[in-house]
């Protein structure tokens, strides 16, 4: 742990492949960041399994303990702040959050999604590809806002669909995408490049991206 790096929390519901990534990332030492926790609102997701595997501090809150959707979420950011993250990425957290609860941290908190967006916010972003007929498909990383799915984004991978491509295999050749995406975006965070510009907006080293990045062999490209 060194006192210049980012401090990051990770939060997510699933078997967290993406985490897996943030991990190796930083291990491979392209990623200068501290996972300071990870959190879950399932205490059997795998990805708590993988951080307690890498040692990384983990903790989980279970919704139906709690009378109200937003009384979870502001017990969910103050175990977070309590943490010392500086920034927070939502990797597979599968929930939709309070805007008053999230609001503190506008600005420091990214989410990976599996679609082109502004297309297909929400869930079945694969199935909703395919069913549209688009030629192409991919991920995008965003700055987390009150409106789900719809902060701006910074960065995003784009594949081809290919003739056979099902629901099961698009999400899984999309995946090795975003392990890609989500640690090179993050590292621009780490690297204090890239800035949240009220009210939709992002800059990249103090100017207005007109267009999200793009990720192409591995790199972000403006
Ligand atoms: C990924 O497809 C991510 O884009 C979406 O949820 C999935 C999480 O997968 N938000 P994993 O848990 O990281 O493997």
């Amino acid at each position: 742990m060194s006192a210049s790096r980012l401090r990051v929390a990770v939060l997510a519901s699933g078997r967290g492949s993406n985490l897996q990534a943030l991990i190796a990332a930083r291990d491979a030492g392209t990623l200068p960041v501290d996972l300071v926790a990870v959190g879950s609102d399932k205490d059997d997701a795998g990805a708590l399994q993988l951080a307690k595997k890498a040692g990384i501090p983990t903790f989980s809150l279970d919704p139906k303990a709690f009378a109200r959707r937003k009384d979870f979420d502001f017990e969910l950011f103050r175990r977070l702040t309590a943490t010392g993250a500086q920034a927070l990425v939502l990797a597979g957290f599968m929930r939709i959050i309070d805007g008053a609860a999230l609001a503190p941290w506008v600005g420091r908190m990214i989410n990976i999604h599996p679609s082109l967006l502004p297309k297909y916010r929400g869930l079945h972003t694969h199935r909703r590809a395919l069913d549209a007929g688009d030629t192409e498909h991919g991920a995008s990383v965003h700055y987390v806002t009150a409106e789900l799915d719809g902060g701006p984004v910074i960065a995003q991978a784009r594949i081809d669909m290919v003739p056979g491509d099902d629901e099961s295999a698009l999400a899984q050749r999309l995946l090795g995408f975003e392990h890609q995406l989500l640690p090179a975006v993050l590292a621009l965070m780490a690297d204090g490049r890239i800035d949240f510009i009220a009210p939709n907006r992002v800059a990249l080293d103090g100017k207005l991206l007109d267009a999200p990045l793009q990720l192409r062999n591995g790199t972000l490209v403006d």
